[in-house]
C-alpha cells in the first residue's frame, strides 16, 4: 500500500465521473438505492482522502441534467441521500476548512435541498483549504449555453464587444468561473465517456478510467489513478522535447 507521503506533484484538480452504483447493488441483487447508499461511504472518504493530500479542487459528478429521467422513485432517493450527505458533513467540511461549491441547475433541485445546499455553501465560503465542488443537476452543454446568452446580454447591451470575448472570459462565464481546470479525471466502473460531464473544462485533462465500481473505490484505488496521473507527460500540445525544457524551466 502507497503511503500519501509518497505522493509528489498532485493534480490541483481531481474531478471524478462517480459511476456504478447500479451495478454494484446489482451484483448482489440489491436495489439500486443500496447502491447510491454506499457510493456516499466512498464518497466521504474521497473527500477526507483528498483533503489529507492537500488537493486544492475536488470536483464530484453527483447528479447529471440527464439523470432526472431515472425512475421518480430513485430521482427522489437519490436527492433524500444527498440532503442527508449535506446535513451530516456541514461538521466536517468545518472541521476541516474545506469550501462547499456547486455546478449546475441548482434551481432545478427539490425546495428543501436547495435550501439546505444555499446554507451549507454560505456557513463553508469563508474556509480556505480545500474546494468540494458538487456538480447537482449539472450539463455541460447546457453551462456552456448559460455562458454564451449571459456574453450575448451584454453585448446586446452594448456592455461588451463581442471582438473581447476570449477564452479566459469564456471560462469566466461558466459555472466554474475562478476554478483551475482539471487536471486528472477519474471515471470509475469503465464507460469510456464524458456523459456531459466539464466539456470545456476537460480539454487538456488527463483521463483515468477504472472498471472498478464507485463504491469499491477505496483509499488504494484513489492512489493507483494518482500515481498514474503522475507518470503522464502533459505536453499541451508541444513537442516532447519542448515540454522537456519548458519542465526544467519551471524546475520539474
Ligand atoms: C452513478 O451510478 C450515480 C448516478 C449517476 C447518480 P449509476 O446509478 O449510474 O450506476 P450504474 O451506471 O447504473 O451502475
Ligand atoms: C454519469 O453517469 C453521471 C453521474 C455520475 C452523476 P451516468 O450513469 O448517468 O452516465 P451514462 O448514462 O452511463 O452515460
Ligand atoms: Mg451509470
Amino acid at each position: 500500500m502507497v503511503k500519501p507521503s509518497d505522493l509528489i506533484r498532485l493534480p490541483r484538480h481531481v474531478a471524478i465521473i462517480m459511476d456504478g452504483n447500479g451495478r454494484w447493488a446489482k451484483r448482489r441483487a440489491f436495489p439500486r438505492i443500496m447502491g447510491h447508499r454506499q457510493g456516499v461511504k466512498t464518497v466521504r472518504s474521497t473527500v477526507r482522502l483528498c483533503r489529507e493530500l492537500n488537493i486544492p479542487v475536488l470536483t464530484l459528478y453527483a447528479f447529471s441534467q440527464e439523470n432526472w429521467g431515472r425512475p421518480r422513485a430513485e430521482v427522489s432517493a437519490l436527492m433524500d441521500l444527498l440532503y442527508d450527505y449535506l446535513k451530516s458533513e456541514l461538521d466536517e467540511m468545518l472541521g476541516n476548512q474545506i469550501s462547499l461549491r456547486a455546478i449546475g441547475q441548482i434551481d432545478r433541485l427539490p425546495e428543501r435541498v436547495r435550501t439546505c445546499l444555499l446554507d451549507t455553501i454560505e456557513r463553508t465560503s469563508s474556509n480556505t483549504a480545500m474546494i468540494l465542488n458538487l456538480a447537482l443537476s449539472y450539463g455541460g452543454r447546457a453551462e456552456i449555453v448559460g455562458a454564451v446568452r449571459r456574453l450575448a446580454q451584454k453585448c446586446l447591451s452594448g456592455t461588451l464587444n463581442p471582438e473581447d470575448i476570449d477564452e479566459a472570459m469564456f471560462a469566466s462565464n461558466l459555472d466554474t468561473a475562478g476554478l483551475p481546470d482539471p487536471d486528472l479525471l477519474i471515471r470509475t466502473s469503465g464507460e469510456n465517456r464524458l456523459s456531459n460531464f466539464l466539456l470545456f473544462q476537460s480539454a487538456y485533462s488527463e483521463f483515468y478510467i477504472t472498471p472498478v465500481l464507485w463504491p469499491d473505490f477505496d483509499k488504494e484505488e484513489l492512489f493507483k489513478a494518482l500515481f498514474e496521473y503522475q507518470k503522464r507527460e502533459r505536453r499541451f500540445g508541444l513537442t516532447n522535447e519542448q515540454h522537456s525544457e519548458s519542465c526544467t524551466a519551471k524546475g520539474f
